[in-house]
């Protein structure tokens, strides 16, 4: 694409911006049909000519069996590898989660995308950082039957990250009836550090669940469930129920998503160990923390790190959630069983990754942050600014200008924590107002807790992809009430 074509287009949309409607209807044109084709003119796309990696991936209604004799109807993603490595997806039989989808930084990857649900649906990779229009925008949303071509080079470095609905108002219930997968990028860098792998790399994907009598998925039931989210009585560990797993001697890596709704956790190791941080979101710290619990929001990913002595086979190490009802007793994640195999024990690296911090003065709005308020509203519910989601309307404030870095500060008022979340390239958090000790606010990230009477402020680059992106809180029944904006780059 031109340059001079490029900034054409760019001019018209910001023109077209400024008229579109508060009901996210652009005056003269559907979103839905035409809205490519402005996005694709906004994206700094290139059309990949070769792939590295070549997927299919669809998403179905299907049945399977959480409970054993007993069918719960879910939604499924469900992949095949057209080119590349067989490794790239690994398939979990027992799992109602999506393959998990492993890559290499640098790679070309191609993914056709079929909706075969019976309603509109789109996919989001949650923390890469890819064009606007590979992104899964809410206006590219799919009716079912439809399909999506994703063409994008993997930019991030190695890390846990996940891909999953975003149709707007339906993001909750298709991830709450299994619509999730990971995606891991690796990079050399991390290989390099040899980590613990193998038998000794273990994945959580942390989820709760109500079920019904008959053990089918039970959603929203009341305005409580709406306003809070909804906190489901079962947990559920990598699409399956709980179940012990083993666990050698030696060092562990235990790689953790929170693919919860709205559930928030506080980590804690059951053998009275710390939790050692060696990665958050957007991969390896620079060197590991250590932390005696962990409040892990919908949407955070954790790396930690474990050693486990010869003298604890034969016994269980747990991982358990301190945030339980008052006056009970904290509740079992996932429980590793110590067999009788020594793994390797290894050296945990004072130095992990090269993690060059982002300077506060570089920020075009240096020492004047960008406020988002958030807070309840009476006529959207939970919102930001006061304002719900406007598919396509972006404030001045919403509009930013290519190759900068800005400081946006999340103010919350109220009582109920926010784990807001940044499509785009990964941030850094500068500090909050009220530090606590149970939140790791190091590394790169894409998701940042805000809690009750909290500020949070957050450090990002807006240096990669013109075009319209959203940013919302990643309890996914507020975002879909409508606590999301767009922001656009231009
Ligand atoms: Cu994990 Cu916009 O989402
Ligand atoms: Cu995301
Ligand atoms: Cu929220």
């Amino acid at each position: 694409m031109a340059k001079k074509e490029f900034s054409a287009s760019r001019r018209e949309l910001v023109k077209t911006m400024g008229v579109v409607g508060a009901g996210g209807l652009m005056a003269g044109f559907p979103i839905t049909a035409q809205a490519f084709s402005w996005m694709d003119r906004v994206s700094s796309r290139k059309p990949l000519a070769a792939v590295d990696v070549e997927l299919e991936l669809e998403a179905v209604p299907a049945q399977f069996e959480i409970f054993s004799g007993q069918n719960t109807a879910i939604f499924q993603y469900r992949g095949r590898v057209l080119t590349g490595s067989a490794g790239t997806l690994v398939h979990n039989a027992n799992s109602y989660l999506g393959p998990t989808i492993r890559v290499t930084k640098g790679q070309r990857v191609r993914i056709h995308f079929k909706n075969n649900l019976p309603e509109a649906t789109i996919v989001h990779w949650h923390g890469l950082d890819v064009p606007a229009d590979m992104d899964g925008h809410p206006q590219s949303a799919q009716e079912p039957g439809g399909t999506y071509l994703y063409e994008f080079t993997v930019a991030n470095r190695a890390g846990l990250y996940w891909y999953h609905p975003h149709p707007h108002g339906r993001t909750g219930i298709q991830v709450y009836q299994g619509l999730a997968g990971l995606f891991i990028v690796e990079d050399p860098e991390e290989k390099a550090l040899g980590l613990p792998n193998g038998k000794q790399e273990h994945i959580v994907v942390l989820q709760d669940r109500r079920f019904s009598a008959d053990k089918q998925f039970e959603y929203i039931q009341s305005g409580h469930d709406r306003m809070m989210g909804l906190w489901g009585d079962t947990y559920l560990i990598n699409g399956a129920l709980q179940s012990p797993r083993s666990m050698t001697t030696g060092s562990q890596r235990i790689r953790v998503l929170n693919g919860s709704n709205a559930r928030i956790y506080k980590l804690q190791w059951s053998h009275g160990a710390n939790l050692t941080v060696i990665g958050t979101d957007g991969g390896l710290l620079d060197g590991p923390q250590s932390m005696a619990e962990i409040l892990m929001a919908p949407g955070e990913r954790l790396d930690l790190w474990l050693d486990v002595d010869p003298t604890l086979i034969g016994q269980t190490i747990v991982l358990k959630n301190l945030i339980v009802p008052q006056g009970e007793p904290p509740e079992n994640l996932v429980t590793f069983q110590i067999v009788e195999e020594v793994g390797p024990q290894l050296t945990l690296p004072s130095r992990l990754s090269e993690l060059s911090a982002l300077r506060e003065e570089d920020a075009v709005n240096f020492g004047n942050p960008k406020r988002f308020t958030l807070e309840p509203t009476r006529s959207v519910g939970w919102s930001i600014d006061g304002l719900g989601y406007e598919m396509g309307k972006v404030r001045p404030k919403e509009t930013i200008q290519m190759g900068t870095m800005e400081i946006w500060e999340f103010h919350n008022p109220t009582g109920m924590p926010h784990p807001m979340h940044i499509h785009g390239s990964q941030f850094q958090i500068l500090g909050r107002e009220r530090s606590h000790p149970a939140i790791v606010d190091r590394g790169w990230k894409d998701v940042v807790l805000v809690l009750g009477g909290d500020t949070v402020r957050v450090l990002k680059r807006f240096d990669h992809h013109k075009g319209l992106f959203v940013f919302h809180c990643h309890n996914l029944e507020h975002e879909d009430m409508s606590m999301m904006r767009d922001y656009l780059v231009v």
